[in-house]
């Protein structure tokens, strides 16, 4: 019943939309390629679904491999033709009003108005909803791996003088499930390698779902460097939720498989706990929490676990995933946490940046910190971007990033 209403409503748009392309080109080459393409699509969607279904196969595990690129044309394509319709109904709903009054008051006009008002509406409609299409296909295609060296140079008082200049990298929601182009990858890895930063620091969400994805990324991610260490935690992703699991045993062992692998990788997972980082007799300290986010995220980031052992004096630098933590948690918290990492929004892969004239996307509406540097109550929060793509498989005007921060003590 569900799927029937599914189709009719498909079917309704289609045939709407059709309208437009019908009125402007009647059935010439325009209209069969714009068919063609639509019919292509479902073809492929459908015959994937049934391939899915007789080999028994989960979703997840092909959807960046086969399905998320025709997905995001389908559902690209789909917001084309929303446009087209609600400019088709718009002029609908003038032509009956038009005709109702003519009827009532027995005007008798000429037709050729009102087919050359709805051949100016469709071709407004369609300019309008084309202009999308060739940033989504740039997203998918190369915005994804438009790789953005972001540098900001914070200075602090209190900072140990021999961390005077210390550099630290930070990247973010890697994704490994829906990476897709190795060269790519590798060029952003040697990018991160170029910055050479004592540390390098990653926030969480190393994995779409399973921890299996990470296994063709190993050697490739094995290859980062920083001479005081990699650290990492978790993000949301990361601890299997978002596939069902026959047994909780196999769900351990899928988180078990994370952890080791990272550690193979030559990460170092903070879970709870701080690090020391020491140079000369002077030290400052990484804290990295488990994933914390607001509403229905899980919530099993305990700053007061992670800060066990520290002193109020000491230069601490926290990892946490979700940039909420640092909102609801961190930062009303006694102690003064000096620089805060975060991620998780990617910043939603879409929207628009021009530094010093705009910053917006939709992801502003739920996150109210959701990419960049900010400071508040004396303490810093960067949000990273994030490195790869989750749902949509490219991206539009928020590029992957990966963040340089310099400490200078003043
Ligand atoms: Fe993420």
């Amino acid at each position: 019943m569900r799927w029937t209403l599914v189709i009719i409503i498909i079917l309704s748009i289609e045939i709407y939309a059709f309208q437009s392309f019908k009125t402007l080109f009647k059935f010439n080459w325009i209209s069969k390629v714009y068919l063609s393409i639509n019919f292509l699509i479902y073809i492929f969607l459908f015959l994937s679904y049934l391939y899915l279904n007789y080999y028994s196969l989960n979703i997840s595990d092909l959807f960046y491999d086969y399905l998320s690129i025709p997905m995001a044309f389908l559902i690209t394509l789909l917001g084309f033709k929303l446009i087209i319709c609600s400019f088709l109904f718009f002029e609908d709903i003038v032509r009956i009003l038009t005709f109702s009054v003519k009827f009532l008051f027995s005007f008798n006009d000429s037709n050729d108005i009102f087919i050359q008002r709805r051949q100016f509406v469709s071709k407004i409609a369609l300019f309008l909803a084309s202009i999308p299409l060739p940033f989504v296909v740039y997203g998918i295609f190369k915005g994804r791996y438009n790789y953005k060296v972001i540098n900001y140079e914070l200075e602090f008082e209190d900072l140990p003088e021999k961390f005077d200049g210390f550099q630290l990298t930070q990247i973010s929601d890697i994704h490994c499930g829906s990476l897709k182009n190795s060269e790519e990858v590798e060029y952003a890895v040697n990018l991160i390698n170029k910055q050479k930063s004592d540390l390098v620091l990653f926030t969480g969400d190393f994995v779409n779902s399973k921890a299996n994805e990470l296994i063709k990324w190993k050697d490739v991610f094995s290859k980062i460097e920083a001479s005081c260490g990699k650290y990492s935690i978790l993000g949301n992703h990361d601890y299997g939720d978002y596939v069902s699991w026959d047994t909780k045993d196999e769900k351990k062992k899928n988180f078990n498989q994370l952890l080791n692998l990272q550690k193979e990788m030559g990460f170092k997972m903070l879970l709870n706990e701080n690090v020391k980082i020491s140079k000369e007799k002077q030290s400052i300290n990484i804290i990295g929490v488990e994933n914390w986010g607001k509403g229905g995220f899980k919530k099993n980031g305990d700053i007061d676990k992670a800060c066990q052992g520290l002193n109020n004096e000491s230069f601490k630098i926290v990892m946490t995933h979700d940039p909420s933590h640092w909102e609801k948690k961190l930062l009303n918290h006694q102690t003064h946490f000096h620089l805060t990492l975060s991620g998780h929004t990617h910043g939603m892969q879409f929207g628009i940046e021009i530094p010093g004239w705009i910053k917006w996307s939709p992801i502003k509406w739920a996150y109210k910190y959701w990419a960049g540097l900010y400071l508040e109550k004396g303490q810093y929060l960067n949000v990273n971007r994030g490195f790869g793509v989750l749902a949509f498989p490219g991206r539009v005007g928020i590029w992957p990033e990966i963040t340089v921060i310099k400490l200078k003590k003043i």
